[in-house]
């Protein structure tokens, strides 16, 4: 066992605009991070697992979550996130243990990726010895277009792809870039990519989209229930 899957949970998701901070909002009878967690340790071999949680649900996620961890017999942490996602990855990775050698940076906020996501992942990571993000093909027409709301042209979509979580890297190549970012990425694979280390993608899962909006905790929950119904 020497993967690990940091679960950056600590935002406060504005845009779903929930009282709790998104990561625990109610879904399927549990919590968006609860969703997430059993679809991580839904991997064949356990990962060692780190959630990363605003400060003051640390407590309460470990109390939660840590038994359920401890029957899927996957070594379990939790630590209190930063002000920025990234800032969050590196409270994650700054826990890991040093035998793990692939770590799986993963969003609370994509619960129904499924454990296959995961694997297939973490095998590519190893397989390639390089990063490995799950991406989907864009499928609307995209346009670059001007402040004044002025359509200036199409982009070529078939050399666009949207990025999904979990982003797999080997443990040395993520440290690395993480000691020597400069400026905030959105994702892990551009913080990679920016220390000239390569990344490839892999198929993603149309059910790995993020909870973001209202209408996209809908989904989630529709999905859910069709699931255990
Ligand atoms: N995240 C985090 N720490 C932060 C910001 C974000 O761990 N300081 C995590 C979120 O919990 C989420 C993932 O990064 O699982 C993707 O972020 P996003 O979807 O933007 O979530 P929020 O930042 O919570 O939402 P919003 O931007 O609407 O506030
Ligand atoms: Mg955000």
């Amino acid at each position: 066992m020497t993967t690990a899957v940091i679960v950056v949970a600590a935002g406060s998701g504005t845009r779903l605009g929930h009282s709790e901070p998104k990561a625990f909002v109610p879904l399927g009878g549990d919590t968006i991070l609860g969703v997430a967690l059993d679809a991580v340790l839904g991997m064949r071999e356990p990962p060692h697992v780190v959630l990363v949680v605003p400060a003051e649900r640390v407590d309460e996620a470990r109390e939660r979550y840590a038994a359920v961890a401890a029957a899927a017999s996957a070594p379990f942490d939790v630590v209190p996130g930063g002000e920025t996602r990234q800032g969050s990855v590196s409270r994650g990775l700054a826990v890991l243990p040093r035998l793990i050698d692939t770590v799986l940076v993963h969003d609370a906020a994509r619960p129904l990726t499924p454990p296959a996501v995961f694997e297939e992942v973490a095998a590519a990571v190893r397989a390639r010895g390089r990063g490995v993000v799950p991406a989907l093909a864009v499928v609307d027409t995209v346009k670059r277009v001007d402040p004044s709301g002025r359509v200036l042209e199409t982009v070529d979509r078939s050399e666009l792809a949207a990025m999904q979580t979990p982003q797999g890297f080997p443990r040395g190549a993520l440290d690395w870039a993480y000691s020597h970012a400069d400026e905030e990425y959105t994702d892990d694979a551009a913080l990679v990519a920016s220390t000239g280390l390569e990344v490839d993608v892999v198929h993603g899962d149309t059910r790995a989209f993020k909870i973001t909006l209202p209408a996209d905790l809908h989904r989630a929950e529709q999905l859910v229930a069709e699931r255990e119904g």
